[in-house]
């Protein structure tokens, strides 16, 4: 695996190429790391499951530059999904939509529907543009973890993740720490209002601003398939307890504001929400590269992206 660290054009045109002929590039984009595959190669596709140590059949999420492409991937496309596509592309946001031909079971594990996403950050959009300059369609793409982990929000966490599952000719593009550090929110576009499956730093009241459309619940709509609602999602291997007293000995992640109570380690201690986001992910991976047994979060409570960090937090501290 090359790991490149410095993200230039060249490098990124590299990087496309690699996409084309096949290999795998993880990517940064501004929720977590991607583990990137030509979308329409097969054989590049079930690496990914490899790699990740991932059962098949999950869908993929395809990443594309721009709105524009949309309809290569998408048809039928509801018209608030055009609302959401307009206000917040590129952006931490995935809308699922019935699929075209292109969109193949190995890509949608399937079913008629796709997931198709645009993110903001520089380097993959970079990299999504060179690649469908080379004359590629899409970037399948999930968090660079193995199944079941922590998804990562660095380079760094990418290659602990992976680094031992790579082949010569994979790629890995560092840059930098994400921004948002949460998955992005999954919106089912497929029904006649906007169904969140997975809440993230797009949220429902946005959403709802956005559309004029209430949500429903997705955990109450059981006809959908919903992601990451696999008991263990997001899990490292310390055991993550939420708002308890810590132990001795126990990492602890609170806002600033809350103490650190005496002989426990403090692996974060973020302002506001979107710090805490940003720093989760990679704080419960310190209480792991720390052996810790025990990791103590009180996390916000709030509305807004404190339901995403909630949702994730559930997951992470369900019963192994
Ligand atoms: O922020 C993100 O979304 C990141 C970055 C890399 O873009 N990607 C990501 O992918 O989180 P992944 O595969 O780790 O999580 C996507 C979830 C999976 O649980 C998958 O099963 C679900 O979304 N998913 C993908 N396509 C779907 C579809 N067509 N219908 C229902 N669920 C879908
Ligand atoms: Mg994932």
């Amino acid at each position: 695996m090359e790991f490149i660290s410095n993200c230039t054009v060249g490098t990124i045109s590299n990087a496309a190429q690699s996409l084309k002929d096949g290999h795998l590039v993880a990517f940064p984009t501004e929720t977590v790391y991607g583990l990137g595959a030509d979308a329409t190669n097969e054989n590049a596709v079930s690496r990914i499951y490899s790699v990740k140590g991932r059962p098949v059949g999950h869908p993929l999420i395809v990443h594309i530059s721009s709105i524009n492409k949309l309809d290569k991937w998408a048809k039928d496309i509801p018209n608030y999904a055009i609302k959401l596509a307009r206000e917040f592309w590129p952006g931490p946001m995935t809308l699922i939509l019935q699929r075209t031909d292109l969109a193949e079971d190995f890509i949608t594990g399937g079913q008629n529907n796709v997931g198709l996403r645009v993110p903001t950050h520089p380097v993959a959009l970079a990299l999504l543009k060179k690649f469908e300059d080379l004359g590629g369609q899409g970037v399948a793409a999930p968090s660079a973890n193995r199944f079941g982990a922590v998804s990562p929000t660095t380079a760094d966490a990418v290659n602990e993740e992976l680094g031992s599952f790579f082949d010569h000719d994979d790629m890995v593009l560092d840059g930098g720490p994400c921004q948002i550090g949460l998955e992005s929110t999954i919106i089912n576009c497929t029904g006649i209002a906007p169904l969140v499956l997975r809440p993230g730093a797009v949220t429902k009241e946005m959403i709802s601003v956005v559309t004029g459309n209430l949500m429903e619940d997705a955990e109450k709509v059981l006809t959908v398939r919903a992601p990451g609602m696999l008991k263990n999602h997001y899990s490292p291997k310390a055991t993550v307890v939420i708002n308890e007293k810590p132990k001795s000995g126990d990492g602890f992640i609170a806002l600033s504001e809350v103490g650190t109570p005496i002989n426990v380690i403090r692996l974060a201690s973020p302002k506001n929400s979107e710090e805490f986001a940003q720093k989760l992910y990679s704080a419960l991976r310190e209480g792991d590269n720390k052996n810790l047994e025990r990791i103590v979060v009180f996390p916000p409570a709030g509305i807004g992206l404190d339901l995403a960090i909630n949702d994730r937090l559930d997951k992470a501290s369900a019963r192994k």
